[in-house]
């Protein structure tokens, strides 16, 4: 097994932002997990299923191929054929990426890739059950986590940045129930694992957060 590295944690703690720079600095491949699950999500959006429709999502699933590649340090999606990359950092597509992640299928699904991923290179995985389910045995583990309210703030900038109109209060409310649906669902819920650092990045800087988790791995 290659050498690992497990970042988990609710929606806008940073993963993404600090995985990407580990990954850079240890020179890993940085696998987001998120997107996988947002690709999904889309394929299920385009084909008119709604999170309601666990059947049809179990079935639907079957057929649409994630695949992933690298080009300049940076994660490309693919959905049968198609980069998704420009599609997937929607509210939409995140709050079908909460409901859908809760089926068994899609999950054994991409289980299945990211471990077969972490097998044959050396990660900085960040997802919500990294290491609790898919790498149990990863080198490092983190759980990255912040208040809501900074969490809202950070995805608000994220967005208007993009020249996306939102409120920040809806945001927080959405953050919140996605964090409930994350913790609370059946197979492989966001929790901390035993043997995970937790790291509150509400009041670090992220180039405090990434000096943490560099620090672990020595
Ligand atoms: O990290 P993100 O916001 O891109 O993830 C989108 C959704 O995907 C999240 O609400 C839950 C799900 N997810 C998951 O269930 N397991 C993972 N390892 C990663 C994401």
């Amino acid at each position: 097994m290659s050498y690992s590295i497990a970042i988990d944690g609710p929606a806008g703690a940073g993963k993404s932002t600090i995985a990407k720079k580990i990954a850079k600095k240890k020179g890993f491949i940085y696998v987001d997990t998120g997107a996988m699950y947002r690709a999904m999500a889309l394929y299920l959006i385009r084909k008119g299923i709604k999170p309601s429709e666990s059947e049809k999502i179990s079935k639907a699933c079957k057929d649409a191929d994630i695949t992933i590649s690298y080009e300049n340090d940076e994660q490309i999606v693919w959905l049968n054929g198609e980069n998704v990359n420009p599609y997937l950092r929607t509210e939409e597509v995140g709050n079908m990426a909460s409901a859908s992640s809760v089926n068994k299928d899609v999950r054994i699904k991409l289980v299945e890739l990211q471990q077969k991923l972490a097998a044959t290179n050396q990660v900085v995985m960040d997802g919500r059950d990294i290491g609790t389910c898919v790498l149990p045995d990863a080198d490092v583990k983190v759980y990255l986590t912040a208040s809501s309210k900074v969490r809202a703030k950070r995805r608000y900038d994220e967005l208007t940045a993009k020249g996306e109109a939102c409120d920040i209060d809806a945001i927080e409310k959405d953050i919140i129930e996605r964090d409930e649906r994350d913790m609370t669902r059946e197979m492989s819920p966001l929790k901390q694992a035993e043997d995970a650092t937790l790291v509150d990045s509400s009041d670090m800087d992220i180039e405090q957060v990434v000096e943490a988790i560099l620090g672990l791995c020595k």
